[in-house]
């Protein structure tokens, strides 16, 4: 039996013997308390009311344009059957004439349509029903039933519409969706094209919580007590008033009640009406990174005892705080936000949501020591906020790219004056009540920074976000420190200032800025391949400015040694540096967390991704990862680099990053090549090592004590390849994923660093193959092939359930070896 809180049978047995105990040592208190649960056992023990359902499957998709589609008698039957959430474009192959442009990847754009035919049960003909898009990318049309029931420009924006005067109940329906991504170039980055998010359809009475109809602030908050302001929208789409009752319930992380409050309403026919609710919670737990506890708040509509709706609100308790001169603080312990930003594709998913793979990377991220994610430059999906809430990240929430200046030819300025009021309302109303949110961004790098109609638009938007929300600053990512010349500056409307690269000129800015909230909203935009290294000892601006010619790489890497960065940036170590040292700096947001589709600076086609990242495309972290691991994780760390597989008397640069260590001493085949320790803000320790084959060796101690020890080895022949999946069993939910890292081994189990083979991939029982990546950016193989050429020694498998509960076991073959398989259990 599952509870109305969702708790199973186990965890209820447990509840009522501890009740059985507490009730014989207190007697009396329990005969008040058993009244008290009483009602709420009588309260909660109804139903769910509202029907929500997942609408993902069984859609009809072709590329291209089909306006007839919308017709019943339409014969789609030729069309791709589907299960959403769905990405053509990176299905498509890369074309260096690609309309998207290098911006975009070289991957196909265009249009397309989505049908799906339906039925609703006939009982839902008093009901409300609405369907929800979590994300269309772009310029969306739905139609039910042969009539359109709305547009939506906007590719990043939740958005949903009320069917209910359009379907046919207890009969079959049509729902046809229009997708327009045809006019490109129209982003700076990949955005994917189709219904990349999920789709649900919601029945409820007509009595019931409006459309994101809840917000929930905490006027004051503490471990002892925390304060809840509730406000409800209830919307009566009746044609008679009603009397009902608003019933709100506070449950901690196990669904156990903590606090409550019943109200009793009225509210006229066909209106909708603010209710308030203020409840106090004792011995509140915060919420934070290192300690992410949310309670829910769990809202319930009673007309007589039926009830008529329920909704539930996510709460985390956490007070946080500007300071022009001391940084952040959360929860009054003064914290610098270590942040990424992040686009929002999957790799070899594309633009595809599926929380498995957000979980997979905000992992990687939370393993590193970031506390922080900038939704880099658009709203992210509901899976994204939820998990920041669950995992502990400090969201930067951003909204906009572009305002009303473009920034090319076809990007959101299009839509910018009939759409941008409707669009910051409902990012904000979709995303006011998540915890992790503590900042909302109006716009990164915005052209309007630079000319006097900044000046009003920043105020405009300033006060749609301050009538949503007064809880959060307003910031924005800035480029333009010159005071005179920076607009959106001189508004005065920005409560946080987001300053984007220029680490240099941070010092001034205490002076420049008196008494300002400052922010490193963007910074370094360095540029690495993983596992590729070149031997120099000066750090590079690969070009040094705009258009100049610089001397790449033949095959469009960079090296993995943190020494190459954008002209406009900073390598990681020098960015770090300076943000640790500045205590008024809140914290950084590094550009970027992983490398994404697009914009891969600095080289032309056939580069099609970023070189950006901390980690690379497929998840396979860069050295510079454990750079920031030894510095913002309590973790302790010894990494060396690059690997040991190189010519003869070769000399090499060894990096190593370490911590919680004063030394750390080097062995090249048994013998000591000496002991070095950071000096002043060292980041690293170095060697020049001369080539010979064999062991390098690396002993962290403290105090004369060893505190770690790390080996490489010179890898030998090709003998092995290796499968190792990042976790042992999957759900048979047709959207759970694993990731296998593959890797070229030699027979004594070392990683190949060089292998490139090609690897042939086959899945059977329960799962399917959806996406292969080696992580190098100028790799024009398909993301979707059964095949994938290692690089630098590895690549990456992701396989999704295909419903069946059979175990999955994939099978991993190349020319020369035996293969090799591994198996994963299916629940
Ligand atoms: C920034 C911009 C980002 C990205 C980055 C690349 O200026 O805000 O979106 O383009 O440069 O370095």
């Amino acid at each position: 039996m599952i509870s109305p809180f969702g708790r199973n049978d186990k965890t209820m047995k447990n509840t009522i013997r501890i009740k059985n105990i507490f009730m014989i040592k207190h007697k009396n208190i329990f005969q008040k308390i058993t009244i008290a649960l009483l009602f709420s056992v009588s309260v909660f023990a109804q139903k769910q009311a509202r029907i929500v359902e997942d609408f993902n499957k069984n859609w009809n998709f072709k590329l291209g344009d089909y306006p007839e589609a919308v017709n019943a008698n339409f014969n789609a039957s030729d069309w791709r059957i589907l299960q959403l959430p769905h990405d053509w474009s990176i299905e498509g192959v890369f074309d260096k004439d690609a309309k998207t442009k290098q911006a975009q990847g070289f991957l196909p754009a265009g249009k397309g349509w989505y049908r799906k035919v339906f039925t609703v049960p006939a009982n839902w003909k008093n009901k409300m029903v609405s369907i929800e898009f979590d994300g269309v990318f772009k310029n969306s049309e739905i139609f039910i039933n042969g009539k359109s029931v709305g547009i939506r420009p906007n590719g990043y924006i939740s958005f949903g519409y009320d069917l209910t005067h359009y379907l046919n109940f207890g009969k079959s329906n049509t729902i046809a969706v229009k997708v327009d991504n045809d006019s490109q170039p129209n982003s700076r980055w990949y955005t994917g094209s189709g219904i990349y998010r999920n789709v649900r359809l919601v029945a409820s009475e007509k009595l019931h919580v409006g459309k994101w109809g809840t917000f929930v602030t905490t006027p004051e908050v503490s471990a002892e007590k925390s304060k809840i302001h509730l406000e409800v929208t209830i919307d009566n789409d009746n044609a008679s008033a009603k009397e009902f009752r608003l019933v709100t319930s506070i449950v901690d992380s196990k669904n156990i009640e903590v606090a409550n409050m019943t109200s009793t309403e009225k509210i006229g026919a066909k209106t909708s009406e603010k209710k308030i609710h203020n409840l106090e919670v004792k011995q509140s737990k915060l919420w934070s990174p290192e300690n992410p506890y949310l309670y829910k708040v769990i809202t319930k509509i009673y007309e007589k005892s039926k009830l008529v709706d329920n909704y539930e609100t996510p709460l985390g308790f956490r007070f946080f705080n500007f300071d022009s001169e001391k940084g952040f603080s959360l929860n009054g312990v003064p914290t610098k936000i270590l942040g990424v930003c992040l686009h929002h594709d999957n790799g070899a998913l594309g633009a595809v949501e599926n929380i498995h793979a957000l979980r997979r990377k905000l992992t990687l991220m939370k393993e590193m020591g970031a506390n922080a994610i900038r939704m880099s430059h658009n709203p992210h999906s509901l899976e994204m906020m939820q998990l920041c809430d669950e995992m502990g990240f400090i969201v930067q929430d951003e909204a906009f790219d572009v305002w009303k200046k473009k920034k090319v030819t076809n990007d959101y300025h299009k839509d910018w004056d009939a759409w941008h009021k409707q669009d910051l309302e409902d990012f904000i109303k979709r995303d006011r009540n998540h915890p992790s949110v503590m900042m909302w961004s109006i716009g990164n790098e915005i052209r309007e920074q630079f000319d006097s109609t900044g000046i009003a638009i920043t105020r405009e938007l300033a006060k749609i976000v301050k009538s949503l929300d007064t809880t959060r600053p307003v910031t924005s990512a800035l480029t333009e420190n010159v005071i005179e010349k920076n607009f959106i500056y001189q508004s005065g409307a920005l409560d946080l200032l987001g300053f984007n690269y220029k680490h240099e000129d941070y010092k001034d800015f205490p002076t420049k800025f008196k008494g300002q909230k400052i922010l490193a909203s963007e910074s370094v935009s360095a540029l690495e391949t993983r596992g590729h290294y070149d031997q120099s000892d000066v750090i590079k601006a690969w070009p040094t400015k705009h258009g100049a010619p610089f001397d790449g790489n033949a095959d469009w890497t960079v090296s993995a040694y943190d020494q190459v960065k954008s002209y406009w940036g900073a390598t990681h170590e020098e960015n770090w540096k300076t943000i640790k040292s500045q205590d008024f700096m809140a914290g950084t947001f590094i550009w970027t967390g992983f490398d994404y589709i697009g914009e891969p600076d600095p080289y032309p086609y056939p580069a099609r991704s970023s070189y950006f990242g901390i980690v690379d495309l497929a998840g396979l972290p860069k050295d510079v990862y454990y750079m920031y691991q030894s510095e913002w994780s309590n973790k302790t760390v010894l990494h060396i680099l690059p690997h040991w597989n190189w010519t003869k008397d070769q000399e090499i640069n060894i990096w190593a990053y370490y911590n919680n260590a004063d030394e750390v001493e080097l062995f090249l085949n048994g013998k000591s090549l000496g002991k070095k320790s950071k000096q002043n803000d060292d980041l690293h320790i170095s060697w020049k090592v001369k080539f010979e084959p064999g062991t390098l060796k690396a002993v962290s101690r403290k105090n004369g004590k060893v505190v770690l020890e790390k080996e490489i080895h010179t890898a030998g022949e090709a003998s092995k390849i290796d499968l190792k999946a990042e976790k042992n069993s999957i759900k048979n939910d047709t959207y759970d994923l694993v990731y296998v890292t593959v890797s070229m081994l030699d027979k004594d189990g070392n990683v190949l660093p060089n292998a490139m083979d090609l690897i042939n991939f086959e899945v059977t029982g329960g799962g399917k193959l959806v996406g292969v990546d080696n992580g190098y950016q100028a790799n024009l193989d398909s993301f979707k092939a059964n095949s994938c050429k290692l690089f630098n020694g590895k690549c990456v498998v992701i396989i999704q359930s295909n419903g069946k509960k059979e175990n999955i076991q994939l099978k991993a073959t190349t020319a020369g070896l035996e293969a090799s398989t591994i198996k994963v259990k299916v629940n």
